[in-house]
């Protein structure tokens, strides 16, 4: 399976001093991880968190990017930004995105080329509505958003892709999916990615769960099958939460 990757999404969390001092927290709890972490920071906080991770094991992600080089967006970050500070990951397609901000499965896409573009590593997140689960249709709409978000993106290229399975009822919300849900879920995603280009590929892709995961959960839902990491938004503000869900990631 995919090698294990635990980052945290902030979202619109901590100001430049408060996130120097988590990172400084979380960095030699974290030291001797033996899978990937990384933080998702507000864009002003990145120049921070690159400085206060330099020679670290802790890589640093943007929230979100634009899928234009540059022009008139006002408001908006290219992922060649990103990348010329030294920025190596960007989480794209987040559900707060996609609902409060009008992100659709197509602009997801133009961000995802953008971002491989650029040489950044893209957190891509697909997940369903509480209602789709009740409707039975959480395969069909994470297997499309998957497959769109994927539209152009080569085999080589899916080295540089995480997906994260979040389904949005779990978000924010304490409310976890089991740990058969969530790893039949990333199952199914595998396939999907299997469908679009090999067994293989798909094998070595990581795909992540994310929703309510917490320092209690976690050996649980990173013990499944097709689950090798987590997006983790209220526990990754705690640094000793944080270090328990990066431990549990073996
Ligand atoms: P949560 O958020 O862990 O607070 O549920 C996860 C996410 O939105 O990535």
């Amino acid at each position: 399976m995919g090698k294990y990757v635990i980052a945290g999404n902030w979202k619109m969390n901590k100001t430049p001093a408060e996130a120097k001092a988590l990172i400084e927290e979380i960095k030699p709890l974290v030291k001797d991880a033996t899978c990937d972490v990384v933080v998702g920071v507000p864009f002003v906080d990145l120049s921070v968190a690159l400085e206060a991770t330099a020679g670290t094991n802790i890589g640093v992600a943007a929230q979100n990017c634009h899928w234009a080089k540059s022009g008139a967006f006002t408001g908006e970050i290219s992922a060649e930004m990103l990348k010329e500070m030294g920025v190596g990951y960007v989480i794209l397609g987040h559900s707060e995105r996609r609902t409060y901000f009008g992100d659709t499965d197509v602009t997801v896409q133009q961000r995802t080329r953008a971002a491989l573009d650029a040489g950044l590593t893209v957190i891509l997140c697909v997940g369903e509505y509480l209602e789709q689960r009740e409707q039975g249709v959480t395969g069909e709409i994470c297997a499309m958003q998957t497959k769109i978000a994927l539209g152009g993106v080569s085999k080589e290229e899916l080295s540089r892709i995480i997906i994260a399975y979040e389904p949005v009822w779990a978000i924010g919300t304490g409310r976890t999916a089991t740990a058969e849900q969530a790893n039949e879920v990333c199952a199914l995603i595998r396939n999907t990615v299997a469908d679009l280009y090999d067994v293989e590929a798909a094998a070595a892709l990581t795909i992540q769960y994310g929703g309510s995961m917490n320092a209690a959960n976690a050996a649980e839902l990173l013990a499944q099958s097709d689950v090798d990491g987590g997006l983790i938004g209220g526990a990754s503000l705690k640094a000793p939460d944080f270090a328990t869900i990066v431990a549990a990631a073996k």
